[in-house]
Parts: structure tokens; C-alpha cells; sequence
């Protein structure tokens, strides 16, 4: 790798630094930035301020995603001019998330832009850093929302329709935060003129960890989907309510935690998780008249993944008919297992010949993209392997590390004559 940032580029302990009192909650400890709400959007001003600090062009696209143009020397040089390299992330977190999951990869995509222009590094390609939103898909349901309408991997009046836990619908809170939301969908052109994205993530496991190194290149996604169960019974009096006269939807959702676990345990590499459950009406003194419980459940082999959610929801509904109530289930999201682009990924290779290449069990928008464009992804050591928790960790020298090997792969990518793609 090359020489590390010199004295004047901001670092990237330094970005994350500025914006760590953003959406701290209090209450689950972490930070909570869901899409559109205040502590997203004021890391979204933070990003136009830093991109704006760089003299880089900013716009927003009609999915609410914030690109940050460096624009090239070639014949078009603006921003948007075709074979474009863009690297960069999300700045949501999942509720009560940690500190790096998105932001380290927008912060590393700034610090490479420092680090390029530095290195007095000009090429014909532009370079476009970008903030795509709901990745996380912690308020809508729906992950990497922001990316899934841009290549097409959403219907976008289905999009519109999705609902936050306060009924609220995404077409009504985009349109608050300025969106358009009938111009919201697949924007080819736009994916016509990038060449490769190539995203930098905080390591959401022990890998790097375990092999010494700092820095690792991508090779694949793990298939993962989202289902929604709901339970409904009878609501009533906790106290009032003899156990043999209910038909409580609780009872249920309890046994298909424990289906999915089980269901899970018997396929190797299967993962099946509720981290969600959410009562109605809610009461400690209630006996609840539904259930609605979200279940996430991934395997490399997308029939496994099937099989694992059929033997559940067989499950459920054998406990659902014992406890007079009833079930239903629905698919919410589900993307099969992405190998990353091999040329970009060799690419990246030549360049980081130290980094060892590992797959991933988490999703990212540069897994949605893959199915448009050649996609790649480095992945910044974490020592303590936690992710979606505030325990995530990324200790400075890896971030700086993280972005050295970002800028030598932008560099490099940046200097492939146009037409290598
Ligand atoms: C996002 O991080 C996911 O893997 O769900
Ligand atoms: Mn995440
Ligand atoms: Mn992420």
C-alpha cells in the first residue's frame, strides 16, 4: 500500500469524531439514524458540507441518494460524464447500531478523496462518493431501499406504500425531506455511466481479526430475505382470562422463535433471527390480539433459505391451530447470494496483493447494485467482530489503513483508460 495521509488530509477518525454525537439513543445505548429522521439528516447536511469542503459536486438523485462529484478531465468532465468509478455507503444504522456500519465507508470514500488530491491524482474519469439511504431498511422494512429503486429491484409504488412503525408511509416522509416521490424508481442512465463500485465497510466479523491483517477484499453476499409473520388471537384480561379459555398470539410467536432457531441449526451456514416482535395492543396486564414478528433468514443456497422459511411456517402454523389462532406470512424483501464482479475484484487484487479476500453474511447496496454493474467491496478490520451493536468497533490505524487501500484501488481504477471496464 502507499504512503498514508499526509499531514493536512483529514483522517478518517477525524470525520466519524464530527459526527459521533449524531443519533446517540439513550435509551437502546448505540445510535439510532433512521432514513429521514433528524439524526440522518443531519449526517446527510454533514456530507454535503465535507463534499462541498472538497470542492466536489453535489446533487441528490430522485432516490434521495447523495452523490458528491470529482469531476474528470475527459472531453463531458462534469459530473455525471460516463465511466465514472464510485465508491462510498450509508449513513443509516439499524436501531441502537454502532458507530461505523455505513459511516466508516463514507468517511474512508472522503478521506480517499483527500488522499487522491494530495497525490495530485487527475484522470479523464470522474469519481463520485455516494450516501445511499435506508440501507438498513430500519424504518421502511425494506433494505437498501435507496439502491433497490435506483436498479430497479423495487416497484416504486410499492416503495411509496411502505409504512415506518408510526403508519407514516415512505412516500410521505421522503416527500418531507424534499423527494419527488413520483419520480422515485430505476434510474439506467445513471447506472450507465459508472464503470465500478466499489464500497468500504466496517469487517462485521472476526476475520480480519483472526488472519492479522487490517484490510480484506470481498468476494460474495450471503442470500437473505426478510418475512413478516402475524399472529391473531383473542385480546383480553390477563388477570379474567382462565389459561385453558386463550387464544393468546404471544404463546405462538414464542414457539416460531424457537422453530427458526430450530429450523436454522439443521442446515449448515443457515442463519434464521426475530429480532423483532411487536404486540398489539401491547400491555403487561393484556393478553395481545396479534403478533407481528419479523423473521431474517440466510443461506448461501437460495432453496435452503426456502426450506428453512416453509418448515418454519409449517410450524407456525401447527402452533397457531393449538392455540385457536391464526397465521399468516409474508415476503418482505429477499435477494439470492452475490459473488462480486471477478475482473473488479482481481483488479483489486493487484492492487492490495496482501489483502485476503472474505465473504460476508451482512447485506449492502453494493450487493443490489451488482446486478446492474461491476461491483467490489473491502472490508476494515473490527476487533471485536460486533456489528449492528454499539460493540462494533474500528480502531484508528485500520481506518486510515482502510482508506490508503481505497484511494490505491480508486487510483488505480481511475487510471484504466476509458473503455476497460
Ligand atoms: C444489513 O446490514 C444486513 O445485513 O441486514
Ligand atoms: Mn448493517
Ligand atoms: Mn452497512
Amino acid at each position: 500500500m502507499s504512503a498514508p495521509a499526509p499531514a493536512g488530509a483529514t483522517s478518517v477518525a477525524g470525520l466519524l469524531g464530527e459526527i459521533a454525537d449524531v443519533g446517540r439513543d439513550a435509551t437502546r445505548g448505540g445510535w439510532s439514524r433512521f432514513v429521514y429522521a433528524d439524526a440522518e439528516l443531519t449526517l446527510r447536511e454533514w456530507f454535503v458540507e465535507q463534499a462541498q469542503r472538497r470542492s466536489l459536486e453535489v446533487e441528490t438523485d430522485r432516490n434521495g441518494a447523495i452523490w458528491a462529484w470529482r469531476p474528470g478531465t475527459g472531453p463531458a468532465g462534469a459530473a455525471g460524464s460516463p465511466h465514472a468509478i464510485v465508491t462510498g455507503s450509508h449513513l443509516d444504522s439499524v436501531p441502537g447500531g454502532g458507530a461505523f456500519d455505513g459511516p466508516l465507508g463514507v468517511a474512508s470514500a472522503l478521506a480517499a478523496v483527500d488522499l487522491l488530491d494530495a497525490r495530485g491524482v487527475r484522470t479523464e474519469r470522474p469519481l463520485a462518493v455516494v450516501a445511499f439511504p435506508e440501507e438498513e431498511g430500519a424504518r421502511f422494512g425494506v433494505a437498501c431501499l435507496g439502491s433497490r429503486l435506483l436498479a430497479g429491484a423495487i416497484d416504486p409504488d410499492r416503495a411509496r406504500g411502505l409504512r415506518d412503525a408510526d403508519g407514516r408511509t415512505f412516500a410521505e416522509v421522503a416527500a418531507g425531506a424534499g423527494l419527488d416521490v413520483d419520480r422515485i424508481g430505476p434510474d439506467p442512465a445513471r447506472l450507465a455511466g459508472i464503470d465500478a463500485f466499489v464500497e468500504l465497510h466496517v469487517e462485521q466479523g472476526r476475520g480480519l481479526v483472526d488472519l492479522g491483517q487490517p484490510v480484506a477484499i470481498g468476494s460474495s453476499i450471503l442470500g437473505h430475505g426478510r418475512w413478516r409473520f402475524s399472529v391473531t388471537g383473542e385480546g383480553n384480561h390477563a388477570g379474567t382470562t382462565r389459561m385453558v379459555d386463550r387464544r393468546d398470539p404471544m404463546v405462538v410467536a414464542a414457539g416460531i422463535v424457537l422453530a427458526a432457531r430450530d429450523a436454522a441449526v439443521a442446515h449448515a451456514e443457515a442463519r434464521a433471527t426475530v429480532g423483532r416482535v411487536v404486540p398489539v395492543p401491547g400491555g403487561t396486564n393484556v393478553i395481545a390480539s396479534r403478533v407481528d414478528l419479523w423473521l431474517d433468514a440466510r443461506h448461501p443456497d437460495d432453496a435452503v433459505t426456502a426450506a428453512v422459511v416453509a418448515e418454519i411456517e409449517r410450524q407456525a402454523s401447527r402452533l397457531a391451530a393449538a392455540q385457536g389462532c391464526a397465521v399468516t406470512l409474508t415476503e418482505e424483501s429477499y435477494g439470492g447470494t452475490v459473488h462480486f464482479d471477478a475482473d473488479l475484484s482481481g483488479r483489486l487484487a493487484r492492487v492490495l496483493p496482501d489483502a485476503p479476500v472474505l465473504d460476508t453474511g451482512a447485506g449492502h447496496d453494493a450487493g443490489v447494485l451488482a446486478s446492474a454493474i461491476p461491483t467490489a467491496m473491502l472490508f476494515t478490520r473490527n476487533p471485536t467482530g460486533v456489528s449492528h451493536s454499539p460493540e462494533e468497533a474500528c480502531e484508528d490505524a485500520d481506518a486510515e489503513a482502510g482508506a490508503v487501500a481505497l484511494a490505491d484501488v480508486l487510483e488505480r481504477l481511475l487510471q484504466e483508460p476509458v473503455g476497460v471496464s
